[in-house]
């Protein structure tokens, strides 16, 4: 990846100046988040605004890309799919910037999404409130109900994918608590079919899947995995367990093997037949088809009782007492802040208190989170060989590090 930007430096799109953003939890580090087909910057400009620009590796900079984000703008407004709203990066409209950073030919400028993806959450193995749990679940098979009945499909669901800003501290209601990136994959009635399709990626991948994703049921296995996921996250015991970036050892799936078990029986404990059973059906499947469409998963979920500004106020509070964290890694990527609430005990606020105090000399020391980790190995590589965290495994997490002695 050679486009390497220095924090603050300007790229000048269309009339207006947009800047570098630093890392929030490492001073001097670009803050960009690393995929499979290249690295997503955020952008800051003069009146505060954010945009992301993602950056494609060379063999991802396709002309294709311009028709496809004019098409991806016509769904913007389905809930989740902000990403969708983008400006591609062409010769002809924007000469003077491709002239002097070509590699930013076909580079995707969009909405910037705040807050953990799905897939930090599951490394933190730290448990969701009932009430989060299912708003998650619900916002998130709201959105794909509403994709399927217009026939259309994200096609590479996965937990990096999914961004959460009802986690968000900044999160005040009014959109999606769950917003879903990385679209170009998109399937949709008047889309091209992509060159080279993916057959989803690990610990959320159908294993019958062959030839890759491509028709408006492409979702539903993965959209079932994330679902259980989300549901069962309300359950210490479920989060102990997790494999890593996703609950299920990639290894595992569709087999009837103890993670399999645990979750099917936490969802029948805690949400009813109806969902243990939808959950069934899918690690059962042979094929997507057979997979349960996202508008039985929305009629087996109860509805939640509270608007989801309400269930997610106050975002960063810390896990409810006796609720002891199973790992010590913080909730989010950025840097905690202590925002201690009206209906914190002492002894919780005192903990968040601590733990901020813990994080920011953690990240002071340079040790790395998880997007940090990732920018380091895109900005210096050298830095941040795979081999230096031992935690670390296949896709876009360049390592993950706990800070020491946090939580409970
Ligand atoms: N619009 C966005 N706002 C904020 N973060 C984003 C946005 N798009 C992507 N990201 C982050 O960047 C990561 C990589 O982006 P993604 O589009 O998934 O790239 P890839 O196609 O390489 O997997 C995501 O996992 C997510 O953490
Ligand atoms: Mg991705």
């Amino acid at each position: 990846m050679a486009f390497q930007p220095k924090v603050k430096e300007q790229l000048r799109i269309g009339k207006k100046n947009w800047y570098i953003a630093e890392h929030p939890a490492a001073p001097g580090i670009p803050y960009g988040q690393e995929g499979r087909a290249g690295v997503v910057f955020q952008l800051v400009n003069d009146h505060g605004e954010q945009s992301a620009l993602k950056v494609f590796r060379a063999r991802f900079r396709l002309p294709s890309l311009v028709a496809l984000s004019e098409k991806l703008e016509t769904l913007a407004n389905l809930p989740g799919l902000e990403a969708c709203r983008r400006i591609v990066l062409t010769l002809s409209q924007h000469r003077e910037l491709l002239e002097q950073y070509p590699d930013l030919t076909y580079a995707v400028l969009m909405p910037w999404i705040d807050g953990p993806t799905w897939q930090e959450i599951v490394l933190d193995k730290r448990p969701l409130t009932k009430d989060r749990a299912l708003a998650l679940s619900c916002a998130l098979a709201q959105s794909l109900t509403t994709m399927e009945e217009r026939g259309i499909a994200h096609g590479d669901l996965s937990g990096p994918n999914i961004i959460l800003p009802g986690l968000s501290a900044k999160y005040t209601g009014g959109t999606n608590p769950v917003s879903l990136v990385d679209v170009e994959q998109m399937y949709a009635p008047g889309l091209e079919k992509p060159a080279s399709l993916s057959s989803g990626s690990a610990g959320y991948a159908h294993p019958q899947v062959a030839g890759g994703l491509w028709g408006s049921e492409a979702d539903r296995f993965a959209g079932a995995v994330l679902l259980a996921e989300m549901l069962g996250w309300r359950d210490p015991q479920v989060c102990e367990v997790a494999w890593g970036e996703s609950y299920f050892d990639p290894k595992e799936m569709q087999q009837d093997c103890p993670r399999y078990r645990l979750l099917t029986e936490s969802l029948r404990r805690h949400w009813g037949d109806g969902a243990a059973s939808l959950f069934e059906r899918a690690w059962q499947s042979q094929d997507l088809i057979e997979c349960p469409t996202f508008g039985e998963w929305l009629l087996a979920l109860p509805a939640p009782e509270q608007p989801a500004s309400a269930v997610f106020a106050a975002a960063r509070t810390v896990a409810p007492m006796g609720t002891t964290p199973a790992s010590s890694a913080p909730a989010e990527s950025g840097p905690l802040q202590w925002l201690p609430s009206a209906r914190d005990s002492f002894e919780a606020t005192f903990l968040q208190a601590l733990e901020a105090y813990r994080y920011k000399e953690w990240a002071r020391r340079g040790n790395c989170c998880r997007s940090l980790c990732r920018k380091r190995r895109t900005t210096q590589p050298a830095v941040i060989a795979p081999a230096t965290c031992s935690q670390r495994r296949k896709s876009n997490c360049g390592g993950v590090h706990s800070p020491p002695g946090l939580g409970g």
